[in-house]
């Protein structure tokens, strides 16, 4: 019997050294996530201690867990020498989570007295800085000025939330989730060395929601998993990115404008006003070609469904892509099929005015709706199509960006 055909899981800190360092806080444990999710996307992870994180979570924690060495102490003569600057130097990017208001004073004031510190000081890779602790500390004069030091000075600051804090009560403190703090590292890479850093991009994603009357609506199966990949792989590569959707961003969608609509006429506006000055516009979203004339103001009882002939008249919605006209806006559109795949697509490219369109035969199983898997053929003017493998929608989003960046249309870079 055949297996199933698989998508490669996709890697994005790929080839990439992170430094994560750990202070002393009861949020330490989340630090141990973290390193296992940014060693799932690719990286491999070093850990770094202050005398204080090792008291909450021990050393061989890490060691049992990352690729990388793990430093908690500078006077162990089994260590490797000056491993702090080894560690800074190979270092792509340096994580510090949680950050204590000790370390992060000692990070401002670049004082070096222990493995986090001292490896911050001997990295010139991008800092991300992920604060942890209770609310009335976190407000300090003192440890908010540390805090603008950092980020004058070119750190990224993640966090903190607000949420249940370790010393009672609820409040803002509370460390981000790992999920964050990874995807926090994938962005600060990004704007530091990625090749979108100075581009924005507008990424629409989900089914739009037609209403019927306040609790019913014309909607379809888009689960907004596609856009959202496309808005994450631009990210990582440094792009500011406005992603327009009707779906509620996924826990952990870091580093990413979210402008939340219902409709097709919604979502048109919100692209307006983000259009100003974009490079580019990805329309994954599945819009509605036609809505309801009018939405019931309130909820339609069965009797009047029945006197109205069970009928509900429609009306055509603009065709949004096609209607967006911004100067240097290249568009890219997709194009969910389901018979004569590259024909349709084709004939979409010119009458929407599109750089180029990625097309899915949402018929299959593994592609287009709902899945986290898609299979697409990219198609120009030039009707050459290039069809790629199963791919998981943030890959088909890489591949989908580099096209973009080859494209006659995609301006030079200003560096
Ligand atoms: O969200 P997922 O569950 O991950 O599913 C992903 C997806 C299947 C929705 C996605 O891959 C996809 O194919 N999106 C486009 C769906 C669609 O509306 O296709 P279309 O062929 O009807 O439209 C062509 C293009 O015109 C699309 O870019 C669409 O956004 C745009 N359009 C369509 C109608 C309209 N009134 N205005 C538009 O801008």
């Amino acid at each position: 019997m055949s297996q199933p055909e698989s998508a490669p899981t996709p890697r994005p800190l790929r080839g990439r050294r992170v430094t994560l360092g750990v202070s002393g806080s009861i949020s330490a444990y989340k630090s141990v996530e973290a390193a296992r999710r940014l060693e799932d996307a690719g990286a491999i992870v070093d850990v770094a201690l202050t005398p204080s994180a090792a008291r909450f979570i021990p050393p061989l924690t890490y060691r049992s867990l990352v690729q990388g060495e793990v430093a908690a102490d500078l006077w162990d003569p089994s260590a490797p020498a000056e491993q702090h600057v080894a560690m800074g130097r190979r270092a792509d990017a340096m994580l510090v989570a949680p950050a204590s208001a000790t370390t992060i004073a000692k990070l401002a004031q670049g004082i070096g007295d222990n493995p986090v510190t001292l490896t911050a000081l001997a990295t010139d890779a991008p800092l991300v800085v992920a604060p942890a602790m209770d609310s009335v500390m976190y407000g300090q004069p003192s440890v908010q000025a540390n805090l603008e030091l950092l980020k004058a000075r070119g750190a990224f600051i993640a966090g903190p939330a607000v949420g249940r804090l370790a010393s009672g009560g609820s409040g803002l403190g509370r460390l981000i989730e790992p999920i964050e703090l990874a995807a926090a590292v994938r962005s600060a890479i990004g704007r530091t060395v990625g090749e979108l850093r100075g581009r924005h991009i507008i990424v629409t994603a989900g089914g739009t929601r037609e209403p019927i009357d306040p609790v019913r609506f014309v909607g379809n199966h888009s689960s907004g998993k596609m856009g959202i990949a496309v808005a994450e792989a631009s990210r990582d590569q440094g792009a500011a990115v406005t992603l327009v959707t009707t779906q509620p961003p996924p826990q952990g969608l870091y580093g990413i404008v979210v402008r939340p609509v219902g409709t097709a006429l919604e979502m048109q506006e919100a692209i307006r006003n983000a259009a100003r000055g974009a490079d580019a516009l990805v329309m994954a979203a599945a819009v509605a070609d036609y809505r309801p004339a009018e939405a019931a103001e309130s909820k339609l009882k069965k009797q009047d469904a029945e006197a109205a002939g069970m009928t509900i008249e429609l009306v055509e919605n603009p065709d949004v892509i096609a209607s967006i006209d911004a100067p240097h806006l290249l568009k890219v559109g997709f194009a969910a099929e389901t018979d004569d795949l590259i024909a349709n697509a084709q004939a979409k490219i010119e009458k929407k005015g599109l750089a180029f369109i990625v097309a899915n035969d949402v018929s299959q199983s593994d592609a287009g709706f709902q899945v986290d898997t898609n299979r697409v053929v990219l198609l120009d003017e030039s009707g050459e199509p290039e069809r790629l493998p199963l791919l998981h929608k943030y890959d088909v989003g890489v591949a989908i960006l580099e096209r973009l960046k080859s494209h006659h249309g995609w301006p030079a870079s200003s560096e």
